[in-house]
Parts: structure tokens; C-alpha cells; sequence
């Protein structure tokens, strides 16, 4: 039984739906005997000692600062030690690598991915560049920069038109919860859509937008992974009002595929966790094309959400690993990984 760090919320869009997975986590690790300490970061980024009786938890409390490297928390005048950290952190800030650096610099272990995969995986353009490198087909995209938008908008208008045709979809690189995204359909609206997702980012993608399913995957050490999930959305695509406030999506586990479909996507998503250097967890996403048949590697989520009905528990609950033993499982795989690193010679 360890005791467990549960760090959540953070200075991302995605603050909400973090203090929702924190509850639901810290009911599940309770319950498989672990002692829990709710650490809730705010929007500015100052880390609280939160109350457990709270729903859903809130980033309020106690002041908390992290000691670096003794990896103590100090609350007060008192000390707290903690044998593991659970961030359970979308976005910004939390999966992308910075607060896994905190952990690695006070040599403690945390659940999910190491530095390296999880600031990779923030990064749209280049986890695309690097899973097309392996081989795996992903939608085609074209990559403009915040200084060649300034200097010349007409030329990177230009360059989306050739290359990719309308529909596509622009999205800032590093973000998450569809903000900053927009469908655009012609050429007179892509000004404004780039412009917009610069506002969120230095970089930002124009993809081609694809027709077909929404099939999600979640992937465990080994690589093992789940049945195939399919976000089911009515018509549309999957906004943040569909992810987070409407009841317009749901999400399906096991998805209707074939079972050389469902086989063959779950190869791809072992590959791409590989190929990523993932650990712990990922959620990986694919479009199922329509006509082609093609499965398109769209993104990797290295925290995906995490409450009792987001997608990724689900995927596992119907693969026979229920959420209590899922969560327990991440905690017992950041303590091994941790371990199994710590063995590795320094000189
Ligand atoms: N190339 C695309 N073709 C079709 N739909 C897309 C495409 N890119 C994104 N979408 C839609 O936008 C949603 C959010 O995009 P995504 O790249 O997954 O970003 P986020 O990290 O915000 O989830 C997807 O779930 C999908 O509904
Ligand atoms: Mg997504």
C-alpha cells in the first residue's frame, strides 16, 4: 500500500474535468487501500491541500509547496512525505512533461509518462511527424509558425489551399479539449481560424479533414491494450460543448468493428506507444475512414480524462479491468518504473 500523491487541476483549459478524475481516483485508490493526500493546483498555479469531502474537489485549502529535490510537502510548519504522485494534470502544465520533470528532479515516482513522451505527445506536429516516420498513416497536415503568419499570411493560405483542399481542420499544436479548433470549409474563413488558434499557440496545424469513425484505444505497459472505444458524436465533430457541457456525444466501448479491424488498431496503437517511448498510460485516437477503410493516427492523450464514464475507463472496464484495479495498477507500474530506472548505471 503506498501512499499517494494525487495531484489535480492545473493551469489548463482543462482545470475542470481534472477535479472530477480526481474524485473518482482518490474513491478508487481509498478503496484498494492506499493512503490518498488531494493536492488541487489553481489556475495561477499555487498547489493547496484540498478537502477530500468536496464535489467535485476544488484547488482550495491549506497552502501546499512541493520541497525540491526532498521531495516533502510542506503544509504549515509540518512535513508531509508521499511514496508515489498520481498528476492527474491535462494539458498544459501537467502532461507535458514539466511537472514530470518536478518528480524526476526530486526522484520520486509518478504515474504515466517521462519527460521526453509526455512534452512530445503536447506536441500535434511533431508526434505526427514522428508516427509518420514509423510508419503508421496519420491525416495530412500542413505546419505554419507564428513569425511566417506574421510576415505573410497569403502565402500560408496559399500553401493550405494546394496542399490539402478544403475541409480541414486547424488547431493550435499543443492544446487540448478542442480549444482553439475550428472546421473550415473554404478558403475566405481560413484567416480568421488561424488566427484564432494562434492565440493559443506559436504553432499551429492545418489538417485535412477526414470523413469517417472516431476510434480510441487505450494502451498499458507492455504494450497492452484495450478493446477499441468510438466517441460517437451527432454529426458534428467533437467540440468542447460535446466533450464537456451537451449531451450531443457519447462514447461506445467495445466499438462495432470487426475483429481484424479492432486487431489490427490495436496493433497500431501498441506500435505508436512504442514508437513514443509512452509509459504508464496513453489514450491514442484514430480516424476510421470512410471509403477507404484506412485507420488515420490522429493524437495521443498521455493523462486522458479520467473520470468514471470518460472514455479511457471505459475502454478498460470493457477490456475486464475495472477502475479500482486500473488505478491501482498505475501506481504499482509508476513504483516499478521507477525502480527499474533507478537500476541503470549513472557512470
Ligand atoms: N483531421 C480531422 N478530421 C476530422 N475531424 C477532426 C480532425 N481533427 C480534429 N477533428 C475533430 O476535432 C476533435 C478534436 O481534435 P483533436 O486533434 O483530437 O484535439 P484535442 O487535443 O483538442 O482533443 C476530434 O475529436 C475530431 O472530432
Ligand atoms: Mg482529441
Amino acid at each position: 500500500m503506498a501512499k499517494v500523491l494525487l495531484l489535480f487541476g492545473g493551469r489548463s483549459s482543462e482545470h475542470e474535468v481534472s477535479c472530477s478524475s480526481a474524485v473518482a481516483i482518490h474513491e478508487a485508490l481509498v478503496e484498494s487501500g492506499h493512503r490518498v493526500i488531494p493536492v488541487g493546483i489553481d489556475r495561477e498555479g499555487d498547489w493547496y491541500l484540498a478537502d477530500a469531502s468536496g464535489r467535485p474537489f476544488k484547488a482550495q485549502g491549506r497552502s501546499v509547496q512541493l520541497m525540491i529535490p526532498s521531495a516533502m510537502l510542506r503544509v504549515g510548519n509540518d512535513e508531509i512525505g508521499f511514496d508515489v504522485a498520481f498528476p492527474v494534470l491535462h494539458g498544459p502544465y501537467g502532461e507535458d512533461g514539466t511537472v514530470q520533470g518536478t518528480f524526476e528532479t526530486c526522484d520520486v515516482p509518478y504515474v504515466g509518462c517521462g519527460v521526453l513522451a509526455s512534452s512530445l505527445a503536447m506536441d500535434k506536429d511533431l508526434t505526427k511527424q514522428v508516427v509518420a516516420a514509423s510508419g503508421v498513416a496519420t491525416t495530412r497536415w500542413v505546419t505554419i509558425r507564428k513569425h511566417e503568419w506574421m510576415e505573410d499570411p497569403a502565402l500560408s493560405i496559399g500553401e493550405v489551399s494546394r496542399a490539402l483542399g478544403f475541409s480541414v481542420f486547424v488547431k493550435p499544436s499543443a492544446q487540448g479539449s478542442s480549444v482553439g479548433i475550428s472546421k473550415v470549409s473554404g478558403e475566405g474563413e481560413l484567416k480568421e481560424a488561424i488566427s484564432n488558434a494562434f492565440r493559443y499557440d506559436v504553432k499551429v496545424l492545418v489538417e485535412e479533414a477526414i470523413t469517417g469513425r472516431e476510434i480510441e484505444v487505450g494502451v498499458l505497459d507492455g504494450p497492452v491494450s484495450s478493446v477499441p472505444g468510438e466517441v460517437i458524436t451527432d454529426g458534428g465533430w467533437y467540440t468542447y460543448d460535446a466533450k464537456y457541457e451537451d449531451d450531443t456525444s457519447s462514447f461506445e466501448a467495445p466499438a462495432q468493428l470487426s475483429q481484424d479491424a479492432a486487431r489490427h488498431v490495436q496493433d497500431l496503437a501498441e506500435r505508436v506507444f512504442e514508437t513514443l517511448g509512452l509509459s504508464g498510460l496513453a489514450r491514442i485516437d484514430f480516424f476510421y475512414e470512410t471509403g477507404s477503410r484506412r485507420f488515420l493516427f490522429n493524437e495521443v492523450n498521455t493523462m486522458p480524462g479520467f473520470t468514471s464514464i470518460s472514455g479511457f475507463p471505459k475502454a478498460w472496464a470493457s477490456s475486464g479491468v475495472a477502475y479500482p484495479e486500473l488505478c491501482d495498477r498505475l501506481v504499482n507500474a509508476a513504483i516499478d518504473r521507477h525502480e527499474e530506472r533507478g537500476r541503470l548505471a549513472v557512470r
